[in-house]
């Protein structure tokens, strides 16, 4: 048993199995209502923000949350769309239900996060101020492990194990991380016990850094060089488009990824999944190689990915990429998506052929519909739920259940109390 294969996200996983079997609301479970936290005291004033505004569902309910809530710094709210938007943190640390991520345990930590069927766990741990979150940890305690892979023991220290990708965040600016620290200290506390990782995913050592001098870079003529240079970073030092578009090698390898194929895909993820979901996410080889990467997209294709979770052809993404208006990489600014998306097509092409097992939403007409009507209630969380689950059911294939989704979303976009109900979520 590899611990690699369930490397990623296992909460969708949980969530996929759940949902799917109460018939729907997959679309969004990893963020079914803005960026999944709970914001600060006073969000009364962002719900009336949220249902006025109605832009995106969750856009409109994050904005009315935040409207509501308090302000933060400069730095605090860099650090806040670091783990918000570019590493998706809470897609991690933050337990997901059948309907989307606990919002009263934004970022508290997953006792389940990884669950082996022999009942091992590796949990993802608490991350809020409190005495079982990070409260008591210096700031340099708290780089140290989400930079290094170093955790403090009442004898000395531990090493973290590398699902947690303390070896890309390692290559981070000082500053970044400086703020990702300082927008933690500002999240309410938690007090959520997290128990210790079973000893089969104890590492002997932290793993080593990725090593940035072998990161594809662009090339010298790329006409967007700057923008592509600034998207490596979010993409592969300050950000995770590395870790899962590059192959993991097996636990105990000198490197945790493949360095001699970075970006050319090949992770498989299906292991997240139940079986019966048939759901097998193989990530995609996203060099521009024309004949097995994406070496005839655009950047506006590669953004599209990120921004609406479509691909070219206009199929849809599977989980766990967090794309689309639910998703952490629907909150990157416009700049960053170009950014990110100008480097990705920048880089030299790899060929590795990667055999696409997926398509989303999964499953049939009737799946697909659920799915659909699920994602609209994600979305909205209003009366527009059931305009997507209508849209989506009377969808006919998977395809079907794919516009019902959207529609559904969109809907709840329209308002409907949709984002009202977002900032609702800030009292
Ligand atoms: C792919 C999932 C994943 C992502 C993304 C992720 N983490 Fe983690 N994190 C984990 C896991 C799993 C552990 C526990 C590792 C262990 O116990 O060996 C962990 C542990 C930690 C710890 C150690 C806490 C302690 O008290 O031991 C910190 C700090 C941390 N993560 C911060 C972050 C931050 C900040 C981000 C985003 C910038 C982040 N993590 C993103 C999975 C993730
Ligand atoms: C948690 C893992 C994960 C992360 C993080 C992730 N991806 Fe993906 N990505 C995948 C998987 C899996 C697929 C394949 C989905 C499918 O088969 O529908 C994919 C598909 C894609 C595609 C579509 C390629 C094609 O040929 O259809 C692009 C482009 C892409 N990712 C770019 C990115 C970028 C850029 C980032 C960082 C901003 C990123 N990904 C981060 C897992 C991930």
């Amino acid at each position: 048993m590899h611990e690699k294969s369930y490397g990623r996200l296992g909460r969708l996983a949980l969530v996929l199995a759940a949902s799917a079997l109460a018939g729907g609301s997959v679309g969004c479970s990893s963020d079914s209502n803005s960026n999944g936290k709970v914001p600060p005291v006073g969000g009364a004033g962002g719900g009336s923000a949220g249902a006025a505004g109605g832009a995106a569902g969750s856009a409109g309910g994050a904005a009315g949350g935040a409207a509501g809530g308090t302000v933060l710094t400069a730095k605090q709210a860099r650090g806040e769309y670091l783990v918000d938007a570019v590493n998706a943190c809470g897609d991690c640390h933050t337990p997901q239900t059948a309907t989307g991520p606990d919002l009263t345990h934004y970022l508290a930590g997953n006792a389940t996060f990884i669950q082996l069927p022999t009942g091992d766990a590796l949990p993802t741990r608490n991350l809020t101020n409190d005495p079982t979150g990070l409260m008591n940890r210096t700031d340099d305690e708290i780089k140290n492990m989400f930079q290094n892979g170093v955790r403090p023991t009442a004898t000395g220290s531990e090493a973290l194990n590398p699902v947690m990708p303390y070896y890309v965040f390692h290559n981070m600016d000082a500053d970044d991380a400086d703020a990702i620290v300082a927008y933690l200290r500002t999240v309410p506390g938690v007090n959520n016990s997290i128990p210790r990782r079973a000893a089969s995913f104890d590492v002997p050592a932290p793993a080593p850094p990725l090593d940035v001098t072998k990161l594809p870079a662009p090339p010298a003529t790329y006409p967007n060089l700057a923008s592509a240079m600034r998207g490596q970073y979010l993409a592969a030092r300050g950000g995770i488009c590395v870790e899962c578009h590059t192959k993991h090698l097996d636990p105990g390898s000198a490197t945790v990824l493949d360095e001699a194929h970075f970006f050319a895909g090949g992770e498989d993820f299906s292991s997240l999944f139940a079986a019966t979901l048939m759901i097998h996410p193989v990530s995609k080889n996203i060099t521009s190689d024309v004949a097995t990467g994406i070496g005839t997209w655009t950047v506006s294709d590669i953004s599209t990915v990120l921004t609406q979770g479509k691909a070219k052809d206009g199929s849809g993404i599977c989980p766990p990429m967090p794309v689309g208006p639910n998703g952490a990489f629907g909150r990157l600014t416009a700049s960053d998506v170009n950014d990110i998306a100008n480097y990705i097509h920048s880089i030299p092409p790899v060929t590795n052929t990667v055999v696409d097992m997926c398509s989303w939403p999964p499953g049939s007409g009737a799946v697909g519909g659920a799915g659909g009507g699920a994602a609209g209630g994600a979305g909205g969380n209003g009366g527009a739920a059931g305009t997507g689950g209508a849209a989506g059911g009377g969808g006919k294939a998977g395809g079907g259940g794919a516009a019902g989704g959207g529609a559904g979303g969109a809907a709840g976009a329209a308002g409907s109390g949709s984002a009202g109900s977002g900032g609702a979520g800030g009292q």
